[in-house]
């Protein structure tokens, strides 16, 4: 190369670049923070603002245009809105500290109706409740007495012992009835309808969804939410960690990674790149391989991230149902027993909003279940009611639907039984890379706000 050229390529690449894996940046495209954080939902959104509050520089790679993840409020007329997303949080010191953080005023959740109408939505017939003898407050204490033996697993993070107790890798359909929970059933449903059919899935992945600290939530302070929707805690969040510090509408498409910092090439929805050199990577949204695509991954990380299986999970709010304002409709099967819930593919509830005419619901279904399929089964379960005359139901308007696949990722008892969780956790900190996220604590945002504080102290900055 002429000297020329070299001085013009110097002129137009910063010294900086010349030594990095990654090369080929103007300047003014490289990015450098402490921490570069991957997903802006509810870990990656609260990761950066303690990260500011604590004085130190982030990157929020977000996939969507706006942050919140799974915390998603269609905003109606006259100040109204749907949560058809997440629709409260505990009401603890986690998330009222947060809260306060960002000045969001909030107030306690009460569900938009209390009477619910038992329904099977595969045949459109009304049916008798499933399993609500005991009441869920009787319920949740009856199921907490059972497993509070698994001490471990009460902060909602997979920290099991060397040896597995084979109980928590068994059907948890045993585990119920050699505790007598049949009575239960529903609201271990109400916290765990993500695993699917719950019956046949491990005890483990049962109390991940619904375990000591999710009762404890439940008996002693409720749930609270943002008096302006969920999507409020977001939206404030946003403003705090300022916009030249969030990446929206991107995600990363190369990275490297060694043990004094990363390097990330973040490629926006408009094609145009940046690279971000950060001292510590946190990754927050589900690590499967195909998210990861572009990743210097070694070995131990593929070979763990190539055993998740998943469900897939949809969210909508309705309109024009024909329902009635004020019910809930919960989806009841009589053929599964105990408990008559649903089996996947199902809508578990058609749940009043609490704004005349909107209705939510939440769709759980394998993993080749799609978008579409999803809205074609609101729809049918609606039209089968209306043909039994059940409600004089409508062809439903989807006023808004998100996709909040991959849901439950979960790995083979073997998997479990053979240390995936301890190799799991032993990925934290290598290559300069942590990770948090429901893939990694129980998928509730204020455990996961509790765990991802300890991550960060991982990180020793
Ligand atoms: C419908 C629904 C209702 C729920 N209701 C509640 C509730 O009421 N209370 C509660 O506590 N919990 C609820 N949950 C659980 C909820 O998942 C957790 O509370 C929490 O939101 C999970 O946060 P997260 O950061 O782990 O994941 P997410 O919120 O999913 O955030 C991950 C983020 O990463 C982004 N992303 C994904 N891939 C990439 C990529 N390649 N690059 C960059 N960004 C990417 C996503 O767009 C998303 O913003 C609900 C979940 C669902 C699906
Ligand atoms: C890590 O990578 C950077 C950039 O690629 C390099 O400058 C640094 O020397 C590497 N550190 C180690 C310990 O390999
Ligand atoms: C928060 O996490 C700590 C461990 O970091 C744990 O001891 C504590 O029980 C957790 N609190 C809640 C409410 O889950
Ligand atoms: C409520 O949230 C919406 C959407 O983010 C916003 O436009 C509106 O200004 C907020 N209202 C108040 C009173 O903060």
């Amino acid at each position: 190369m002429h000297l020329s050229q070299n001085w013009r390529l110097a002129s137009v690449f910063s010294l900086a670049v010349s030594a990095t894996a990654l090369a080929g940046f103007k300047a003014n495209d490289i990015i450098i923070r402490d921490v570069a954080i991957l997903g802006g939902g509810a870990t990656g959104t609260y990761a950066a603002v303690q990260l500011r509050e604590q004085g130190y520089s982030v990157a929020l790679v977000e996939k969507n245009e706006r942050l919140g993840g799974h915390a998603e409020t269609l905003y109606l007329p006259n100040d109204e809105y749907v949560n058809y997303g997440v629709e409260g949080y505990f009401n603890n010191d986690i998330t009222t500290k947060f809260f306060s953080q960002l000045n969001v005023d909030y107030e306690g959740l009460l569900p938009g109706s209390i009477i619910s109408e038992h329904v099977n939505f595969n045949t459109g017939e009304r049916v008798l409740p499933g399993s609500e003898i005991l009441g869920t407050t009787a319920g949740a204490v009856l199921y907490r007495a059972s497993i509070e033996q698994f001490d471990y697993l009460s902060s909602g993070a997979y920290y099991l012992p060397d040896e597995v107790p084979e109980v928590l890798l068994h059907p948890f359909r045993e585990f119920v009835e050699a505790n007598a929970l049949q009575g239960a059933l529903d609201v271990i449903f109400m916290f765990a309808e993500n695993v699917g059919n719950i019956l046949d899935a491990p005890l483990l992945y049962i109390i991940q969804n619904f375990g000591i600290t999710h009762i404890n939530a439940l008996l002693e302070g409720g749930y609270i939410r943002p008096k302006n929707g969920t999507y409020e805690l977001f939206r404030k969040a946003a403003n705090y960690i300022d916009d030249e510090n969030i990446f929206y509408e991107s995600v990363v498409t190369q990275a490297k990674r060694n043990s004094t910092g990363v390097e990330l090439v973040v490629e926006n929805a408009d094609g145009s790149r940046k690279l971000i050199k950060a001292k510590k990577l946190l990754i927050t949204f589900p690590p499967t391989l195909s998210a990861l695509d572009g990743f210097d991954l070694r070995k131990e990380e593929s070979c763990l991230f190539a055993k998740w299986d998943h469900k897939n999970y949809y969210a909508a709010a309705i309109a024009n149902t024909g329902l009635p304002d004020g019910i809930n409709v919960a989806n009841t099967n009589p053929e599964n027993q105990p408990g008559s819930l649903p089996l996947p593919p199902f809508q578990w509830e058609l749940e009043y909003s609490g704004v005349s005419g909107y209705f939510m619901t939440k769709i759980v279904a394998e993993a080749d279940f799609t978008a579409e399929d999803a809205k074609k089964l609101i729809k049918s379960d609606l039209k089968r009611m209306g043909e039994t005359g059940v409600f004089s139901t409508k062809e439903p308007e989807i006023a808004a639907f998100a996709s909040h696949s991959p849901e439950t990722l979960i790995v083979s008892t073997d998997d479990v039984r053979d240390g995936f969780y301890k190799k799991l956790y032993a990925l934290q900190g290598q290559q300069s890379t942590y990770y948090t996220g429901y893939t990694f604590c129980t998928d509730y945002s204020t455990p996961l706000w509790n765990y991802t504080s300890s991550v960060l102290d991982m990180m020793d900055l």
